[in-house]
């Protein structure tokens, strides 16, 4: 089949994937949250790392290296933020594939100031190398560094300021156990429900000053896979079909009609959630079906289906993991209009093993 729709990043309406980076037209700037207060949903956690951060200010010390994981899109770059911003301190960003040496990630510790956060997303692409000399610079602030080279090289052991390691990844599973266990803190993003992007929707739509109706932003974040880019990214969308036809105010109907044309179904799910689902019922019976032969079948990365358009379908239901494979649920049969065959096998045993994690 290799179906695989066209691309075209620039422009943004185009069918690019709903949880790649915003484009340049939506001021991400002018939409992030900049404080606790602002951050819509994920009460619990928030209310924790409040706790966490006043307790480290009252003590004048960092707050514990914390570990944020889950889906793309809800928002761990835009809490390791918020964290430096309560903290009164400043953010160092760096991403994994980009420390490439003990060298580099020397240059990063020594910067850091008292309390300061240094995140690193994408964690799990942290080479190993770096990651050993990470461990002890987390535990007691000291690093290693060797002046010189050759046999004359000298190891000296230098003392940091106590900081924070932010670490984001949507791949846990590929973490190893001395580094993850590392983070005092581990925080898990869940998808959100259809009030909090309803809410995100909302606010977002307020400070750009696009005219939405409740119930318009409630199609919008009700379909919008639980995630926080893509509820701001389709209403970016909606937005702009909304002006072309000259709809006032983006009510229900015009956000539906909108929604329509961009292949969002009444679900939320998009072409590719479909193209997914699609390949495993009809080329595979429902499953069981490996992730490489459907990443194949699809001419899609397998990576980009286990950490972008997998999580959403198995949290909804759609599909269970499986030993053997990806299994398609009777929920996605009827979804998309197909009647499951009768002797179809769905085990509930061994839903939370995969075959990589
Ligand atoms: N709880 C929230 N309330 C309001 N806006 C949010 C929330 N979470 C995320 N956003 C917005 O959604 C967008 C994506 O968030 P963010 O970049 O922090 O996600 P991420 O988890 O780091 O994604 P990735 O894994 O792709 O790096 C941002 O524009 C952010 O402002
Ligand atoms: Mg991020």
């Amino acid at each position: 089949m290799g179906r695989k729709p066209h691309r075209d990043p620039q422009d943004p309406l185009s069918p690019q994937p709903l949880t790649a980076p915003l484009p340049e037209v939506i001021a991400e700037s002018r939409i992030r949250p900049v404080s606790f207060e602002e951050f819509v949903g994920q009460r619990q956690h928030i209310e924790n790392l409040r706790v966490y951060v006043s307790a480290a200010r009252a003590r004048g010390g960092a707050v514990d290296h914390i570990l944020f994981s889950g889906p793309p899109g809800l928002g761990k770059t835009t809490l390791s933020h918020i964290i430096a911003a309560e903290m009164g301190t400043t953010i160092h960003r760096t991403s994994g594939p980009a420390v490439e040496h003990k060298g580099m990630l020397a240059g990063l510790l020594t910067n850091l100031n008292r309390g300061d956060v240094l995140f690193i997303d994408e964690l799990h692409r942290l080479p190993k190398v770096v990651q050993e000399s990470l461990y002890s610079a987390m535990e007691d602030f000291k690093l290693e560094v060797l002046i010189g080279e050759g046999p004359h090289a000298q190891a000296i052991i230098m003392d940091l300021a106590p900081f924070t390691l932010v670490g984001a990844t949507t791949r846990s599973g590929l973490l190893t156990a001395p580094l993850r266990t590392r983070f005092g803190i581990p925080i898990r993003l869940e998808f959100y429900g259809p009030d909090d992007l309803t809410e995100i929707v909302l606010r977002s739509a307020g400070r750009q000053g696009i005219a939405i109706a409740p119930e318009g932003a409630l199609e919008i974040g009700r379909r919008s896979r639980g995630t926080p880019r893509i509820a701001i990214r389709l209403l970016a969308r909606v937005r702009d079909f909304s002006e072309v036809s000259g709809a006032g105010i983006i009510d229900r109907k015009v956000a539906a009609s909108a929604l329509a044309r961009l292949e969002v179904d009444e679900a939320g799910l998009d072409p590719t959630d479909r193209a997914y689902l699609t390949l495993i019922i009809e080329r595979f019976g429902g499953g069981p079906a490996g992730i490489e032969a459907i990443a194949a079948g699809m001419g899609e990365e397998r990576d980009t289906l286990e950490e972008v358009c997998e999580p959403y379908l198995l949290q909804q239901g759609y599909i269970q993991r499986t030993p053997k494979g990806r299994i398609a649920s009777r929920v996605a049969f009827s979804h998309l209009g197909f009647s499951p065959p009768a002797t179809h096998y769905m085990p509930t045993l061994f839903s939370d093993l995969d075959e990589r994690e």
